[in-house]
């Protein structure tokens, strides 16, 4: 039998992809017109963020911001090194078009790990990171410390494209 802490880290899991993904039914419910549904989806959406934040904290996932950035680093080294080449592998061999998300993605998770190994080197100083505002490219995923003046390193998208935040 599962521990409880192997079913909070399944809980956390499927939580957090309910939200992502009801959130994709409501916008596909917004394109039909259905509103309501929509708001529906959304609702479930945030309930299914609260279930997850819960989970998170009975993990004590959660610790000081330094720890933090190491956990994410680490993270999305994993991700960019050891998960997505075999994926990209695998799709290029499927001639899947899924070949492309997983290379973009894997693309964006290696310049991730680098703005959070950046971030820690000041955290760890004492200060907070200057970013000069920090831009998400819409569709691979690339984070940017800086408003862009060029198209996105990795897909091209036009540098207007990025959406700042906040
Ligand atoms: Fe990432
Ligand atoms: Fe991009």
């Amino acid at each position: 039998m599962a521990t409880t802490e192997e079913n909070l880290n399944e809980a956390f899991a499927g939580e957090s992809r309910a939200n992502r993904k009801y959130l994709a039914f409501a916008k596909k419910a917004d394109d039909d017109g259905f509103p309501e549904v929509a708001r529906l989806f959304r609702a479930a959406a945030e309930a299914e963020t609260v279930h997850a934040m819960a989970h998170l904290r009975q993990l004590k996932a959660v610790k000081s911001t330094a720890e933090n950035l190491e956990a994410a680093r680490a993270g999305e080294t994993y991700e960019y090194a050891e998960m997505y080449p075999p994926m990209v592998e695998v799709a290029e061999a499927e001639n899947s078009p899924a070949a492309l998300t997983f290379r973009y993605a894997l693309a964006a998770e290696e310049r991730h790990a680098s703005l959070y190994a950046k971030a820690l080197e000041a955290v760890k100083a004492g200060r907070d990171v200057e970013t000069g505002g920090v831009y998400v490219c819409p569709v691979c995923g690339n984070v940017v410390f800086g408003k862009p003046t060029a198209p996105c390193e990795i897909c091209s998208t036009a540098a207007d494209k990025f959406v700042e935040i906040q």
